[in-house]
């Protein structure tokens, strides 16, 4: 049986649409399974590992989620490794963070010995370009520094 939809021909137009979109897709999902093994791979060689993300209604962004869900197979190799956390948020205060720095620790508390070395809090960052001018954009420059 073949599998390269490419090889057959149709004169129906909704057809051949189906199946370029059905093409487009099991490329997409085999990129997607590519950069998540590279990624897993990187993560289990890193010494030191940086979970960055805006902070989404309290919470981390999806994106950094389903980085952190794919790891599933594979979590237990991601051992002994230094945790940097990076969250940028527009509200002004750092207390209110807290609950998606914890939400970090829920992965970081799955790992064997996983240590948290440091947090930036981006508060006050709304607008485009507002970082530039809040303490933590610094504070992430000199603690990359003294990694
Ligand atoms: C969908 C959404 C939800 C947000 N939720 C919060 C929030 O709960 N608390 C907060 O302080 N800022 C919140 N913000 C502001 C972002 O955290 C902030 O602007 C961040 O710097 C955006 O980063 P980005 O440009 O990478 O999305 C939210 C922004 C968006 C778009």
């Amino acid at each position: 049986m073949r599998h390269d939809d490419s090889a057959n021909t149709t004169d129906d137009p909704k057809l051949a649409l189906v199946r370029q979109r059905r093409r487009v897709i099991r490329r997409t999902q085999l990129l997607s399974v590519r950069a998540s093994r590279t990624l897993l791979e990187s993560m289990i060689a890193a010494d030191v590992i940086v979970l960055a993300t805006p902070v989404y209604f309290f919470g981390k962004c999806a994106q950094l989620k389903t980085v952190i869900d794919r790891t599933v197979a594979r979590y237990t190799a991601i051992a002994n490794k230094e945790f940097y956390f990076i969250v940028t948020a527009a509200v002004g205060s750092k207390r209110p963070l807290e609950r998606t720095i914890e939400g970090l620790r829920g992965f970081t508390s799955c790992l064997t010995g996983a240590k948290e070395k440091g947090i930036v809090y981006g508060t006050g960052a709304w607008e485009v370009g507002d970082i530039l001018s809040r303490p933590a954009f610094e504070e992430a420059y000199e603690m990359g520094k003294s990694v």
